[in-house]
């Protein structure tokens, strides 16, 4: 059995890389769609079949947690899939199975507060003075998910959203470090004019631009602190697995990688952050057990 890490494409591997050195013993199927990369521009809808789908396909190759390494997926399906399809799931599989999202830990990590602490309501709402700026897809910015959750436990913070559509899938495909620049600076240029401020703090909300961190921190002012999601994921995950020995998550140490896409060299810009050529193996339909 394994842990599960599933993301549109190669950004998940950022969260990926956290995990495995925060359980390396683990035995770990990572599962990118790029036949059906960007998911930020999807529909709702979309977005909600395409990862059950492949949640569905790393439960079939023996995953038994699957970690939603991205955050579109994370904000637009995770809740969907939860109360619907995932509730059924679980009473007919035969196995304890769950899905996580990347989102909890990243607020945990942004508010300074666990999960279930929400504010209590008390008079006139404090004056904003902390201002939080997060960078993420079409669909992340619109589904609202980080006003919303940091609005119930952190008053004294205001968070804007800057979407970036785009950006994920010329990650995707290798744009080169110019155009990246280009469109990060444009971006981060686009976020202070709607604050009237530069952010005090930063947020990558979608797990491709981890990639290219280093440019968002040249885009914005010097020092500016960007809130990273591998760590928080990683301990957020290390954490669950000790509270729930339950889930068999394997401990040979096995790494897979699959891709619902052609099973091509990534990019340069992929294998630079990955440290080594990295080929994924053809993933099409639900297979049984691919680290078998
Ligand atoms: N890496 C994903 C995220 O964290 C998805 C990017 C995309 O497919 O648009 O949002």
């Amino acid at each position: 059995m394994a842990i599960g890490v599933f993301d549109s494409g190669v950004g998940g591997l950022s969260i990926h890389h956290a995990l495995v050195n925060r359980l390396p013993q683990a035995d770990f199927i990572y599962l990118a769609d790029q036949a059906n990369t960007p998911y930020g521009d999807k529909t709702g809808e979309q977005i909600v079949e395409l990862t059950r789908q492949g949640c569905e396909t790393l439960f079939d190759a023996g995953a038994s947690l699957v970690v939603l390494a991205c955050n579109t997926a994370s904000a637009v399906a995770l809740r969907r899939l939860q109360s619907t399809w995932l509730a059924q799931f679980r009473k007919t599989y035969g196995r304890p199975v769950n899905v996580l999202g990347i989102i909890v830990p990243t607020i945990e990590a942004a508010t300074g507060l666990p999960w279930e602490h929400e504010a209590e309501r008390r008079g006139p709402k404090i004056e904003k003075l902390d201002v939080i700026g997060i960078f993420a897809t079409r669909a992340t910015a619109n589904s609202r998910v980080y006003e919303i959750e940091i609005d119930k436990r952190r008053q004294d913070l205001a968070v804007f959203t800057e979407p970036c559509p785009g950006l994920a899938d010329m990650i995707e495909q290798g744009a080169g470090q110019e155009a990246l620049k280009a469109k990060i600076e444009a971006h981060v240029q686009a976020l202070r004019l709607r604050i009237g401020r530069f952010p005090d703090r930063a947020i990558l909300g979608c797990t491709h631009y981890e990639l290219v961190a280093e440019l968002f921190r040249a885009a914005l002012p010097e020092g500016t602190p960007i809130i990273h999601q591998p760590p928080s994921v990683a301990k957020a995950l290390g954490d669950y697995v000790t509270r729930h020995p339950d889930y068999d998550i394997g401990n040979s140490g096995r790494r897979a990688f699959f891709t619902t896409g052609a099973p091509k060299s990534q990019s340069t810009l992929i294998e630079a952050f990955w440290g080594a050529p990295l080929t994924f193996e053809a993933v099409s339909t639900a297979p049984r057990s691919l680290t078998a």
